[in-house]
Formats: structure tokens, C-alpha cells, sequence
């Protein structure tokens, strides 16, 4: 499963990138607006940090918009993957995009019909929204269930299902659970599956009793065994 970042702001990405754990980065108008950048500056800066797929979304209402802004934000970075929003003008722009060979995440996914014409269209990507379907009370995960089940019935759609709108770490292991082939999340989500109180208060409780043997430097220890091995 890969995970994306969902996010446009910097230090964010070049944390989580350290920790060797991310695939890509997932943006919108609205995460780019919150930063204040310039878009493409930030998109380029983005791609460069984490040499993988990086969605930038385009803002046109028509296709011939969302096609022209597609090729040209497609090269800015060979990592560069159009976010389009899934409406009829939005699968017209899919079908030419992916047609020109540039990957396509179709975004604003609440249905599973909506996540077959995305597929139909060519789309890299399928975005369904979860958080957001659970705001108005339906179940976004029995989305995410539906979409990855029937995508697995005809593999030659070949879209994988990227789960958006994630708001918790309990959302992180439900999509995981249902096969999503990746899940882009907040880096405050990401940040609390790491975190478990048992492992802090446990590390806590080795160094205590560490702090109680007769030499506690390691490096000194072995680099002292290693001399004395080589003779
Ligand atoms: O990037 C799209 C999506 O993940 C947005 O999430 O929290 O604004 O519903 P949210």
C-alpha cells in the first residue's frame, strides 16, 4: 500500500519524507491557497523533495481548460499526476489527458459509479472522499469496500484507488483493511499512527534501566570489542 501526504506545506513533506515512509504528495486549490505560495513554484519544489507522484489539480470548469492546464502542469515535473474533478467536463479532460500518456487522479469521488466512469475514462487514480461522506452521514469506508471490490473484478480498468478525506489513524487501517492501493493523509494523522503511549512509556523504562548498568556508552563498547577482536 502507498501512502501519500496530503498537504502543500513544505516542512510537512520534508518531515514525513525523512521517515522514508512516503510515496507521493496529493494537493488541492485549498491546501495550496492555506501555504500563500505560488502554485507551480510549490508544486516543482514538492516533486523535487519526493521524487514521486505529485497531484496538482487544475481549476478550469471546462475540459478544453482542464486539458490545457493538464499538459502544462505535466511538465513541470515528470512526477506531476493532474487532479481533475469527476463531472462530465472533468472525464472528457480524463480521456485526453491519459490518452497523451500524462496519469489522471480523478478527484471529488463520492460513488461507486462515479469511480467506474473515472476507470473508464483512463484515469491513474480514483479519489474517493471519505471523511467527507462520513460528515454527512454515510459510511465512506463501504465506498472504498465497493470501488477496490470492483476494480478487482476488472483489472484491466487498471485505476487504483487512492483514499482521500482521511481524518483519523482508525480510517488508515480501515482502507488498509479494505485493499485501498494507496490512502493520502494529513501529516497530524500521520503523525498519531506512529504514536502509541505504550511504546513511549516502554522506551521511557528501557533507558531508566539502562541508565543502571556499569557502561552504558555502546558505541565505546563495541568499538572497543571490535579492536580487541581484530587483535
Ligand atoms: O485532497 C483531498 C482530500 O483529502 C481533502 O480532505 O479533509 O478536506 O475532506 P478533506
Amino acid at each position: 500500500m502507498k501512502l501519500f501526504l496530503d498537504t502543500a506545506n513544505l516542512d510537512e513533506i520534508r518531515e514525513a519524507h525523512s521517515w522514508g515512509i512516503i510515496d507521493g504528495v496529493t494537493t488541492n486549490p485549498s491546501l495550496i491557497a492555506k501555504e500563500g505560495g505560488d502554485f507551480v513554484s510549490v508544486i516543482a519544489e514538492i516533486c523535487e523533495i519526493v521524487q514521486g507522484p505529485v497531484s496538482a489539480e487544475t481549476v478550469s470548469q471546462e475540459a478544453a481548460g482542464m486539458i490545457r492546464e493538464g499538459r502544462l502542469l505535466a511538465q513541470v515535473s515528470e512526477h506531476v499526476v493532474v487532479k481533475v474533478p469527476l463531472c462530465r467536463e472533468g472525464l472528457k479532460a480524463t480521456k485526453a489527458l491519459s490518452d497523451d500518456g500524462i496519469p489522471v487522479n480523478v478527484t471529488l469521488c463520492f460513488s461507486a459509479n462515479q469511480a467506474l466512469l473515472a476507470a473508464k475514462a483512463g484515469a491513474t487514480y480514483i479519489s474517493p472522499f471519505l471523511g467527507r461522506l462520513d460528515d454527512v452521514g454515510q459510511d465512506g469506508v463501504e465506498l472504498i469496500e465497493q470501488i477496490v471490490a470492483i476494480y478487482a473484478m476488472y483489472p484491466a480498468l487498471g485505476t487504483e484507488v487512492l483514499s482521500a478525506s482521511v481524518r483519523h489513524p482508525r480510517h488508515m487501517v480501515q482502507v488498509a483493511l479494505a485493499g485501498s492501493d494507496v490512502a493520502t493523509l494529513p501529516f497530524k494523522v500521520l503523525s498519531k499512527m506512529v504514536e502509541h503511549p505504550l511504546t513511549e512509556s516502554g522506551n521511557a523504562r528501557f533507558l531508566k534501566d539502562w541508565s543502571t548498568v556499569p557502561d552504558p556508552d555502546v558505541v565505546g563498547q563495541v568499538e572497543r570489542f571490535l579492536a580487541a577482536r581484530k587483535g
